[in-house]
């Protein structure tokens, strides 16, 4: 039964994706990274899927795991319930460093991806997935602003409401672009404290994240669920990297902003001294961990748990949220696959998960069903895909 079901909706998946022109040869920017290290000798790789790919539904017969039928939700989600009567008292914004590079001029085949009936270039698939972003913001945070920092020599053709451009000076180079992304967010943080002494704003907290996110739940309620914390951050249960550096919230109150500040100045000297070396997409999470776990006493086993703790890092007060719920990303690989949380408040497509992040899009636009979305996401998410 259960299985015809499936059929169905996979029948009906097939029937609804257009044409699509398969592309090989893609590179995405970690491929990209390889080559030119190893002297443009291309490696094997496994293909990338460039259409969704369903599999099964992992987290299936777990209580507190979303349960799917086809692509239709058995339960729904706490956004879903509550969607008229979830907003905050607080006013939160986002704030994410964006930057585009193009294709090597004269890159061949042409560097084009189509997803549903439109087809990208590598310039214009940044684009998309910086408007999706700010699209699930709109539908879950319709209050929040969204702010994009960006370099001041490059002009981003974006123009919507609730979103603010800041240029801020730098070196957004790729290879710097995770260090510059430290500095940015310093230099608004100073920019808000000047402004925050200057006249009593409105208090506004600030959620700085990657902009491969969907944010499919409130998040306005951790800073009143947890009244104490300047900054938070994101963890999992991973010895190399227990802390995610694309989800860091920070309160908007003065002392907040100064608390935090000195802590993401504490995490570029890190960088800097220590990890210049590492693999330019790690070294801010390697100087994130280290910063943590190098405070005397600190209790790296909490990281094994699923629940959210506080602690005092270098002088701030750190909320620890799990990534389970507040930055779920589709495996990366086979074994450590147990679900979504029926509470998952942000989805992270990394690396080859960007199409997901576009067809999930078109898939919440056609039903404006948040828990049916994220089936298609737990369903499609351990599947690599061409972008
Ligand atoms: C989710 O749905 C399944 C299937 O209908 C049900 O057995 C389970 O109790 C539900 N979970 C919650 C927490 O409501
Ligand atoms: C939310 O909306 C639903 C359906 O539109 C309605 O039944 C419910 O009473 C509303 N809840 C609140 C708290 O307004
Ligand atoms: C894509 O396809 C849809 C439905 O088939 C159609 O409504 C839409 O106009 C098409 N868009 C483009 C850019 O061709």
């Amino acid at each position: 039964m259960v299985g015809k079901r499936i059929c169905v909706g996979w029948n009906r998946l097939l029937l609804c994706l257009p044409v699509v022109i398969l592309i090989t040869h893609l590179l995405s920017v970690t491929e990209l990274h390889q080559q030119t290290n190893s002297g443009g000798v291309r490696k094997e790789k496994p293909k990338k899927s460039d259409h969704l790919v369903l599999g099964p539904a992992a987290g299936e017969g777990l209580p507190d795991r979303l349960q799917c039928r086809g692509t239709k939700a058995l339960n729904k989600t706490r956004f879903s319930t509550f969607l008229n009567n979830s907003h905050s008292v607080d006013h939160v914004a986002f704030v994410t460093v964006f930057a585009t590079y193009n294709s090597p001029i004269g890159s061949s085949p042409p560097d084009l991806v189509t997803v549903g009936n439109i087809s990208y270039n590598k310039v214009e698939r940044s684009m998309v997935v910086l408007n999706i972003f700010i699209n699930f913001i709109q539908v879950t945070m319709p209050q929040s602003n969204v702010i994009i920092l960006t370099d001041p020599t490059s002009e981003l053709p974006l123009h919507r409401d609730m979103v603010t451009i800041q240029p801020i000076q730098g070196e957004y180079s790729r290879d710097r672009l995770m260090l510059q992304r430290i500095r940015s967010y310093i230099a608004f943080l100073e920019t808000r404290l000047e402004k925050l002494t200057e006249k009593q704003e409105q208090i506004t907290h600030f959620i700085f994240t990657d902009s491969d996110i969907a944010v499919v739940d409130d998040l306005g309620r951790i800073f009143t669920d947890h009244p104490n914390f300047d900054l938070a951050l994101t963890f999992r249960n991973n010895k190399e990297q227990p802390l995610n550096s694309g989800f860091i919230a920070v309160r908007g109150t003065a002392e907040g902003i100064q608390r935090g500040k000195a802590f993401l100045q504490k995490v570029l000297k890190v960088y800097s001294s220590k990890f210049m070396k590492a693999s330019r997409m790690l070294g801010d999470q390697l100087a994130l961990a280290w910063v943590v776990t190098s405070q005397p006493n600190f209790n790296t086993r909490r990281f094994s748990k699923r629940e959210a703790f506080q602690d005092k890092i270098s002088g701030a007060s750190v909320l620890f949220l799990p990534c389970s719920s507040y930055n779920w990303t589709p495996p990366e690989g086979a074994g450590q696959f147990h679900g979504m949380p029926l509470d998952v408040k942000v989805v992270h497509f990394k690396g080859s998960r960007k199409r997901l992040m576009l067809e999930s899009w078109n898939s919440f636009s056609a039903s404006s069903d948040i828990s049916d979305m994220l089936c298609l996401i737990l369903k499609s998410g351990r599947t690599k895909y061409d972008f």
